[in-house]
């Protein structure tokens, strides 16, 4: 091992930020303890959130429906058709940021900002599919209430709200006649719904919805009569959960998590994904590389420019793990030869780490669930996200740790795949219910 490995290691590891120092069996354990805990209404950091909507792949053809996609960072709005084949077809696309991520909105701000965005296309449908990514509680009409902001949104006042219902009196306020069928769904399921429809062909044990952008989350199909937190629904069929697996709260967290987390709009909310997404894996490498400093591992040029520097996004971080020899903002600020491998290794072991606790995440469903044992018969993954795709090694060591982990320790398969456009289809396909 060279020396700034070797540095860099010794220094995660006395603050137990190493990702060999997360234990997958036993985290797995933690976790699927928790999703049980969830779903009978104990008190648990998965919300395990019913959403009422059945993995199934029929869709109708030729009925237009308006696709609304509520992201950490963007908005996006499309009019989706599906054809005889079931082929979608996406119209008037556009994308506007996201309201409440540059700044406080407040409640009438955010759905008319929604109401806006919709314009033309309201006429063109009496049907709105609604993927929006926060953890929300959904009725059996479809709507859902907002239980938080995650991803550093600021929109307060929206928290606790119905989505569906203010956003028909935002649209009845601007001319509108009557309100439209509203039907709010997760990302993680939307990404679910995509990805079984684009593989309608294949033979699957299961499927999961998998999100690794701005935040993380998944979803899966589970027994009906396993949720014994709601009454009333058909023992014998199954559902889609929404997980919101970032907020799970058992994961061993370093000190340097703990440091970072207090930085946030909301401490202790959410830790697990503030080790894992892009919203956050940016800055906590910035005060990782604070922290090395302090602890000395770099010079006292390299340390005042590191403790001045602003903090990186998780696409700085990216750019360097690409390219670590090109100018850049992280490049910039090391002064000494050697200094770059040590910010390097530091980097190279928060992605591990996300990794890592991704894999646990994914194969827990699979754990849980006993599927996918048959090889021929995989869990599919549909993995969706700017982070798991772009952040260079994410989602090659994420797969190598499922292998590692479900393949050959549990016996049990999974494939992943992408789906374009999967949170605009999923949308679709779930207003057309
Ligand atoms: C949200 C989830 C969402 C995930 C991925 C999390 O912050 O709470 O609802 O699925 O991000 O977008």
């Amino acid at each position: 091992m060279s020396r700034e490995r070797e540095m860099a290691m010794e220094f995660l590891g006395l603050n137990f930020m190493q990702s060999a120092q997360v234990d997958m069996e036993s985290l797995s354990r933690s976790f699927i303890d928790e999703m049980e805990k969830g779903l009978k209404g104990e008190l648990s950091s998965l919300f395990m959130l019913p959403t009422y909507i059945e993995a199934k792949s029929a869709i109708p053809s030729n009925r237009p429906v308006i696709a609304l996609d509520a992201g950490g960072t963007n908005f996006r709005v499309a009019l989706v058709v599906f054809d005889d084949e079931k082929k979608p077809l996406i119209k008037g696309f556009r994308k506007f940021p996201m309201p409440g991520v540059k700044g406080e909105v407040g409640l009438e701000e955010f759905f008319a900002c929604i109401a806006t965005a919709i314009g033309d296309l309201i006429p063109e449908s009496d049907d709105i599919g609604f993927c929006f990514s926060y953890p929300t509680e959904i009725m059996e009409n479809g709507d859902g209430r907002l239980l938080r902001f995650s991803k550093e949104i600021n929109a307060k006042e929206v928290e606790g709200q119905m989505i569906g219902e203010n956003l028909n009196k935002a649209l009845l306020a601007r001319g509108m006649n009557k309100p439209k069928n509203i039907v709010i769904v997760n990302d993680t399921v939307t990404t679910l719904l995509a990805g079984m429809s684009a593989f309608a062909d294949r033979n699957f044990d299961s499927y999961i919805g998998f999100i690794l952008g701005t935040g993380t989350n998944c979803c899966y199909s589970e027994k009906n009569s396993l949720i014994t937190k709601i009454k009333g629904v058909r023992a014998q069929g199954e559902q889609v959960i929404n997980i919101e697996s970032g907020g799970f709260g058992r994961s061993p967290r370093g000190l340097i998590d703990r440091e970072f987390d207090e930085t946030t709009l909301n401490p202790g909310f959410y830790t697990f994904e503030k080790m894992i997404s892009g919203a956050y894996l940016g800055g906590l490498f910035t005060l990782t590389l604070k922290s090395a400093s302090r602890a000395g591992l770099f010079s006292a040029g390299t340390a005042a420019s590191i403790d001045s520097a602003s903090p990186f996004t998780t696409s700085d971080m990216g750019a360097f793990l690409a390219d670590k020899e090109k100018a850049g903002s992280v490049h910039n600020l090391m002064a000494k030869e050697g200094e770059l491998a040590i910010a390097f290794c530091i980097a190279e072991e928060i992605v591990d780490r996300a990794a890592r606790l991704s894999a646990v995440n994914l194969a827990s469903i699979a754990i849980k669930t006993g599927k996918g044992f048959d090889p021929l018969r995989p869990v599919l993954t549909a993995a969706d996200g700017t982070t798991f795709y772009e952040l260079p090694g994410l989602r090659q060591k994420t797969l190598r740790y499922i292998d590692s982990f479900l393949r050959v320790s549990h016996g049990q398969y999974m494939e992943f795949a992408r789906v374009d456009n999967a949170s605009l289809i999923g949308a679709a396909i779930a207003g057309l219910r």
